[in-house]
C-alpha cells in the first residue's frame, strides 16, 4: 500500500490506472477507522482492481461549535487497517481545497429534513467534498455505509443529477455485539454514556418489532421507540420512505426508522429497516 498526501499526485495515480484499464474502487472516510469502515473496504475489494481509501476530516461539513477540533485521530492504526483490508492507496491530504475554492454542491429536498434540519450546511459540505474527491480519485465504484442513511441517499442523488460516472454501492450498518452502531464518535462516550447510547438501537428494534407485529401507523411506531430512549436531547426519531426519505404516515412501501440524539456532548445517529417488506 502506498500513502499519497498530495491531491495532484492522487489525480496522476488515478489517471494512470484508468489508462491501464483498471477499475478503481473508493472508500471515503474521516478516519479513526473501525469495523464499519473496513466492511466497506471488504465490499469494494472484490469489485475493483485498485482500491483507494481516503482519510480527510472535512471542515466544510462541520458547523460552528461542532467537534471538528476534537475529532478522534489514529493515523498509524488507520494505515494498518487499510493495508490489512487490501487498500492499494491511502489518500491522506493535509488539505484538500485550493486557495480560491468557490464551489458548493447542494442537493435540494433530500437534505432538508432529519440531520439536515439540525446541522445546517452539513450535507453541502459532504457533497462538495465527495464531488472533489471523486474528481481526484476518479473511481468507477464508491462505497458508502447505510449508517449515514441520509448521506448515502444524498450522494446517490448527486451522482445521478450530475451524471457522475460512479457506481454508488450502499453497505449494511455494522454494530457492536451489544447493538450499538459503530461510529468514530463512540470514542467520546464514557462507560455510563455508552450504556445509555444503547437505547438508540433498542428504540429502533422496538419499532421494527412493532412493525413486524403488524403496526403500520408511523406515529404509533415512533411512540414505541420513544418509550425506549434514554438520551439527553432528541434531534429526531422518524419513519421515512426507505428510498426517497419522504415522511411516512402509514407504512405501505419499504420504510426506515431513523434517529439522532445527544448523550452528553456526543451526537449519535442510527437507523433500521422497518417491517418484512423493507429492502
Ligand atoms: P465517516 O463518518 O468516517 O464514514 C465513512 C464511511 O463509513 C461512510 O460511508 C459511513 O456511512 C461508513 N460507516 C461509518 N460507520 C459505519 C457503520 N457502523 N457501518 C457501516 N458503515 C459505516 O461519512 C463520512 O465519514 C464523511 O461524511 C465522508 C463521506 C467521508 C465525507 O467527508
Amino acid at each position: 500500500m502506498q500513502t499519497i498526501t498530495d491531491p495532484a499526485a492522487m489525480r496522476a495515480w488515478a489517471r494512470a490506472r484508468r489508462a491501464e484499464g483498471r477499475r478503481i474502487g473508493f472508500v471515503p472516510t474521516m478516519g479513526y477507522l473501525h469495523r464499519g469502515h473496513t466492511s466497506l473496504m471488504d465490499l469494494a475489494r472484490p469489485r475493483c482492481d485498485a482500491l483507494v481509501v481516503s482519510i480527510y476530516v472535512n471542515p466544510l461539513q462541520f458547523g460552528p461549535g461542532e467537534d471538528l477540533d476534537r475529532y478522534p485521530r489514529d493515523p498509524e492504526g488507520d494505515a494498518r487497517k487499510c493495508a490489512e483490508h487490501g487498500a492499494d492507496v491511502l489518500f491522506m491530504p493535509p488539505d484538500l481545497y485550493a486557495p480560491g475554492h468557490a464551489t458548493t454542491v447542494h442537493v435540494a429536498g433530500l437534505t432538508e429534513g432529519l440531520c439536515g434540519a439540525h446541522r445546517p450546511g452539513h450535507f453541502d459540505g459532504v457533497t462538495t467534498v465527495v464531488a472533489r474527491l471523486f474528481g481526484l480519485v476518479k473511481p468507477h465504484l464508491a462505497v458508502f455505509g447505510e449508517k449515514d442513511y441520509q448521506q448515502l441517499a444524498t450522494v446517490r442523488r448527486m451522482v445521478e443529477d450530475l451524471a457522475m460516472d460512479v457506481e454508488v454501492v450502499g453497505a449494511p450498518l455494522v454494530r457492536d455485539a451489544d447493538g450499538l452502531a459503530l461510529s468514530s464518535r463512540n470514542a467520546y462516550l464514557s462507560p455510563a454514556e455508552r450504556a445509555r447510547a444503547l437505547s438508540l438501537s433498542r428504540a429502533l428494534r422496538a419499532m421494527r418489532e412493532a412493525a413486524e407485529a403488524g403496526e403500520r401507523e408511523a406515529a404509533a411506531l415512533v411512540a414505541a421507540g420513544r418509550a425506549r430512549l434514554d438520551v439527553d436531547r432528541l434531534d429526531y426519531l422518524e419513519v421515512r420512505d426507505a428510498r426517497d426519505l419522504r415522511p411516512v404516515e402509514v407504512i405501505e412501501a419499504p420504510a426506515r426508522a431513523l434517529v439522532a440524539a445527544w448523550i452528553g456532548r456526543t451526537r449519535l445517529i442510527d437507523n433500521m429497516p422497518l417491517g418484512p417488506t423493507a429492502p
